[in-house]
């Protein structure tokens, strides 16, 4: 079985996905891991996120046993993701290994942006998770402050809001509900009632 699990930053849906991939006893792969790692490598290599050939050089050599490095949640390397994401050839590369993830028995549950309409169009299940601009920069708040880091909740926002813009108005695969997914508000849920609905709309959907 394969789930699909869409949304824009912070909407919950990494927590949903690897809740629903233990439940069901699925792989879990959080593919903006893998446009983070490609944003991480350009960093560290001092070149700049918008070099494009780098970029894709990148994406070719990535190392899957690197996707837990935890400097890939800093907000830095969110930004560096969020341009290289909208690269064609970098998602082109990145595809197969999506792909090999989701193939594997028993299948998986994927979260990312274009699960649903790229990666795994034939996905059983599909979730689009999604949440207000306010109550998801609360979240992202929440989190930076828990890890130590110093956040202002407008600049968090701010910063949402314009990589919504970026992930939303890209030609290379933006984000947007696949025609059959199921959308799943969680603005007013806290995590279990969230994690209640996302498995209510999987057993549906099955
Ligand atoms: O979900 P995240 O914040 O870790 O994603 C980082 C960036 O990668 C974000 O700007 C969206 C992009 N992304 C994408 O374009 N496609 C995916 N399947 C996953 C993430």
């Amino acid at each position: 079985m394969i789930i699909a699990v869409d949304g824009p930053v912070a909407a919950g849906k990494g927590t949903l996905a690897r809740r629903l991939a233990a439940h069901y006893g699925l792989a879990y792969l959080d593919t903006g891991a893998l446009y983070r790692a490609v944003g991480l490598a350009l960093l560290d290599a001092g070149r700049s996120a918008d070099d494009s050939a780098a970029a894709l050089a990148a994406a070719r050599a990535l190392d899957p046993a690197r996707l837990d490095d935890p400097r890939l949640r800093e907000e830095r390397v969110g930004e560096a993701a969020s341009r290289v994401a909208a690269m064609q050839p970098v998602r082109d590369a990145l595809l197969e290994f999506q792909r090999d993830v989701a193939a594997r028995p028993p299948g998986a549950v994927l979260d990312g942006r274009d699960i649903a309409t790229v990666v795994c169009p034939d996905a059983e299940v599909k979730l689009f998770v999604t949440a207000s601009a306010e109550a998801r920069a609360r979240r992202r708040h929440a989190e930076l402050t828990a890890r130590g880091e110093t956040a202002d909740l407008d600049e968090v926002l701010a910063d949402l809001q314009r990589r919504d813009a970026r992930d939303q108005a890209r030609d290379a695969a933006p984000l947007r509900p696949a025609a059959d997914a199921s959308l799943l508000d969680t603005t007013n849920l806290d995590i279990e009632a969230a994690f209640r609905a996302a498995l209510s709309l999987t057993e549906g959907a099955c």
